[in-house]
């Protein structure tokens, strides 16, 4: 039982201990929230308000908060094991199987705890396999927070074309050896490769650049990575923490089929229980054997709660039906929103592919980031946080992505589009 009274009260304790008041940079909001409570497609807040969740924890919620066949898996797991931290268990052989036969790079898996650590492991076998140091990421994407990757991600104007690093503290000699390129520009790609195929480890790419919403690749840019990687012995991954089990079993390489050299999941893989993969080519993973002379490490990687939640997640998407039922009311969302934004005569572009949906304040095509300046963040930022007093919880950052769980019912996304409905009537013009 919990013995908070309020938001303000346990935000005010929180302050108190931990930096900020919360755990991760990207959880601050600008209201009091303490979460007391979650379940299906809701969670609910010290001062009782029960919100219908889009937020997802940034997504891995594909099922819903709380799914009782995951939590029960996990129960059954850990009464019967916990860590050893020596030797392998039958659950991380099993989950490993099940990851090879669904994900089409994937000949071997190594699990970790977040999806950070997948990329970083991602990025130091490439650098091992070719000998090279230098990694070419895009604008708009974010593979976690360590120094290679922690920048240009939603960066201002005057920023672009530059190194935009997150935070201080990151060492120069570690950002400089990424390569910026804009998403979706072959040319651009095929240049950087001419100029300095030679010192390049590897491509690092979002496929969908689910991290600035929803901005699809083209067909042209996705041959183009694996062509290009092939050309100039470049080890292609693909960052699937958020693609990989949310849009199908095989991650968004089963869709689009190109097939990378390494791939990166976390998030959806159990529901949000925590846990991440790196998959890949054997020839490559193989150098993680022992004597293969590259280190993969971690106390908890493969710990029984996160293997027992993948496991358990996987079977309940290996029925069948969560894809659909999720497919179908992120569209009817996106296409309520989008035809209310057109009655009201507001730019509005609704983008959505599979269980995601984000409704951007702008019109025109959306396929790079520059594309993404035309957005109106006072209107977007606007909306979600009006959606959120309104109880419909739309994180109030720019850009950010909804999602549809197997917890989601027509009746929660017909309320969510009359609720838009009343809230862009009042639409403040700026
Ligand atoms: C595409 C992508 N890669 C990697 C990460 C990092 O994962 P984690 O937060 O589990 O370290 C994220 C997190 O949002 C992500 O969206």
């Amino acid at each position: 039982m919990t013995t908070v009274s309020s938001n303000l009260e346990l935000v005010e304790r929180a302050r108190q201990v931990i930096p900020g008041g919360v755990n991760s940079s990207n959880r601050g909001l600008p209201w009091p929230i303490a979460i007391v409570e979650a379940s299906g497609a809701y969670f609910t807040d010290a001062d009782g308000t029960r919100y219908l969740d889009y937020h997802a924890a940034f997504g891995p919620l594909i099922l819903g908060h709380n799914h009782p066949g995951v939590n029960a898996a996990v129960h059954a797991a850990i009464d019967r094991i916990d860590i050893i931290g020596t030797g392998i268990t039958d659950i991380e052989v099993e989950l490993a199987e099940r990851i090879v036969h669904h994900v089409p790079c994937a000949e071997r898996v190594l699990l970790t705890n977040s999806g950070s650590e997948a990329t970083y492991a991602a990025l130091r076998l490439a650098r091992a396999v070719t000998g090279r140091n230098k990694i070419i990421k895009f604008q708009g994407t974010y593979h976690g927070w360590h120094d290679a990757v922690l920048m240009n991600v939603i960066s201002a104007p005057d920023k672009i074309g530059q190194y935009d690093p997150l935070s201080l503290g990151m060492l120069p000699e570690v950002i400089k050896n990424t390569i910026i390129l804009p998403f979706n520009d072959v040319e651009a790609l095929g240049e950087a490769l001419q100029q300095r195929g030679d010192e390049i480890a590897a491509i690092l790419v979002e496929v969908i650049p689910h991290n600035i919403g929803c901005v699809l690749p083209r067909p042209e840019f996705l041959s183009a990575l694996r062509a290009l990687a092939t050309e100039y012995g470049v080890l292609l991954i693909f960052d699937e923490v958020i693609t990989g089990f949310r849009h199908g079993l095989g991650g968004y390489q089963g869709i689009c089929g190109v097939t990378p050299d390494l791939a990166t999941f976390a998030k959806a893989m159990a529901n949000g229980y925590p846990i991440a993969a790196l998959a890949g080519k054997a020839m490559y993973m193989n150098r993680f054997d022992p004597g293969g002379g590259v280190v993969f490490a971690g106390t908890y990687n493969g710990h029984p709660i996160g293997v027992s939640a993948a496991l358990a997640t996987i079977a309940e998407l290996e029925r069948g039906k969560v894809y659909p039922h999720c497919f179908a009311l992120a569209k009817r969302a996106a296409q309520g929103i989008q035809q209310i934004a057109h009655e009201l005569g507001i730019p509005m572009k609704v983008a959505v592919f599979g269980s995601v949906f984000v409704p951007y304040f702008m019109e025109g095509p959306i396929e790079t980031y520059t594309d993404l300046l035309r957005n109106n963040t006072a209107h977007d930022v606007w909306f979600r946080k009006t959606m959120c007093e309104h109880g419909i919880f739309m994180i109030p950052t720019a850009l950010k992505r909804n999602h549809v769980s197997a917890a989601h019912t027509e009746a929660d996304i017909d309320r969510t589009i009359e609720t838009a409905r009343e809230v862009l009537r009042r639409l403040p013009a700026t």
